[in-house]
């Protein structure tokens, strides 16, 4: 298949990167199916596509016009079938959990076309293993976005074992037609790229605080006023979700060592359910506008 021929893209999953995957593709022009479990989620998702577009449209990144056209094109399912049985590219953006991800792509290699391509967005499960739950391990890569996808200028295409280049080509081109730029990841490493290197950080940050060296708000300031980072480590693992950083760490231990350790202030607000933003309490307490953790 070639970026020419692809029409219709089916993304998996509605939640905090999938309804943007969705929202970009849909801004690109595609036909976009999102899928989620229940109807409930796929509704939250399609009210945060809503919501982000009228937001870019406030700040003049698109007009009116565009934002109402590019919710006209995203279809919210919570039918399998419905769902892929059309789909030039399927991508996967559903909770990192293996167990998740393999009864999806059970599902799916059901009723999705042969020659459809499938893409997964994890952040950190090998993509040579995803690629062999299905029957299309060459049509089968990584492309991973960042939170949030319709403002991060970055994705990763990463290339499983068994990935045709030619449909590494196809997921770039498709990258590029979102206004993105792609970069690839030649080897099915953990962490990918940006992972490798910005879990670590978020996990020291959370190590220093642990350790009782400083506070959370002064990790925050120091990263962004004299590091020069966007936002600050414990702003941003709640943004991206606390127990997604859990999951790559734990993968980077797993396959990397012990320096990769997830520190216990990670560890107490996942089994505590805080998870950032989605959940409304994280480091930060969104409704409470605070701090969780005693300075
Ligand atoms: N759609 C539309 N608008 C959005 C939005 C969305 N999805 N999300 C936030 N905004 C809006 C906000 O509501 C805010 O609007 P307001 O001013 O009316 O309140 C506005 O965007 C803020 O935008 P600005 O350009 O004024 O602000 P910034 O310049 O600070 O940019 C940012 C915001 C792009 C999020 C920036 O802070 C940033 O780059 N942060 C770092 C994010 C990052 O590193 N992400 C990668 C995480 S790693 C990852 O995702 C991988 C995974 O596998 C773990």
């Amino acid at each position: 298949m070639r970026l020419a021929d692809v029409d219709q893209v089916t993304v998996l999953g509605a939640g905090n990167m999938g309804h943007g995957i969705a929202e970009l593709a849909a801004l690109a022009g595609y036909e976009v199916r999102m899928r989620d479990i229940t109807e409930e989620f796929v509704h939250n998702g399609y009210e945060r596509i809503e919501w982000s577009l009228g937001k870019l449209a406030e700040k003049d990144r698109l007009t009116d016009a565009e934002a109402e056209a590019a919710l006209d094109r995203v279809t919210p399912l919570v039918d399998v079938e419905a769902a892929v049985e059309d789909a030039d590219v399927v991508i996967e953006a559903v909770p990192e959990t293996l167990e998740i991800k393999t009864d999806v792509y059970t599902e799916v290699e059901r009723y999705a076309p042969e020659d459809a391509v499938f893409a997964s967005n994890t952040s950190s499960i090998s993509i040579t293993d995803l690629s062999e739950l299905t029957d299309r391990p060459a049509r089968f890569c990584g492309m991973h976005f960042f939170n949030p996808p319709v403002r991060m200028e970055l994705v990763e295409v990463i290339a499983g074992a068994h990935t045709d280049p030619d449909v590494l080509e196809l997921i770039e081109g498709l990258a590029e037609s979102f206004g993105k730029t792609p970069v690839r990841v030649r080897k099915d490493s953990p962490g990918f790229i940006v992972n490798r290197v910005l879990v670590p950080l978020l996990n020291e940050a959370a190590w220093i605080v642990n350790d009782g060296d400083a506070t959370m708000a002064a990790v925050d300031s120091t990263a962004t006023f004299d590091i020069g980072l966007p936002m600050g480590p414990f702003e941003l693992a709640d943004r991206i979700g606390i127990d997604v950083a859990y999951h790559v760490l734990k993968y980077l231990q797993e396959e990397l060592g012990d320096a990769y350790r997830p520190s216990p202030l990670i560890v107490e607000r996942v089994e505590a359910d805080e998870l950032g933003r989605k959940s409304d309490v994280g480091f930060y307490d969104y409704e409470n506008d605070g701090a969780t953790i005693p300075a």
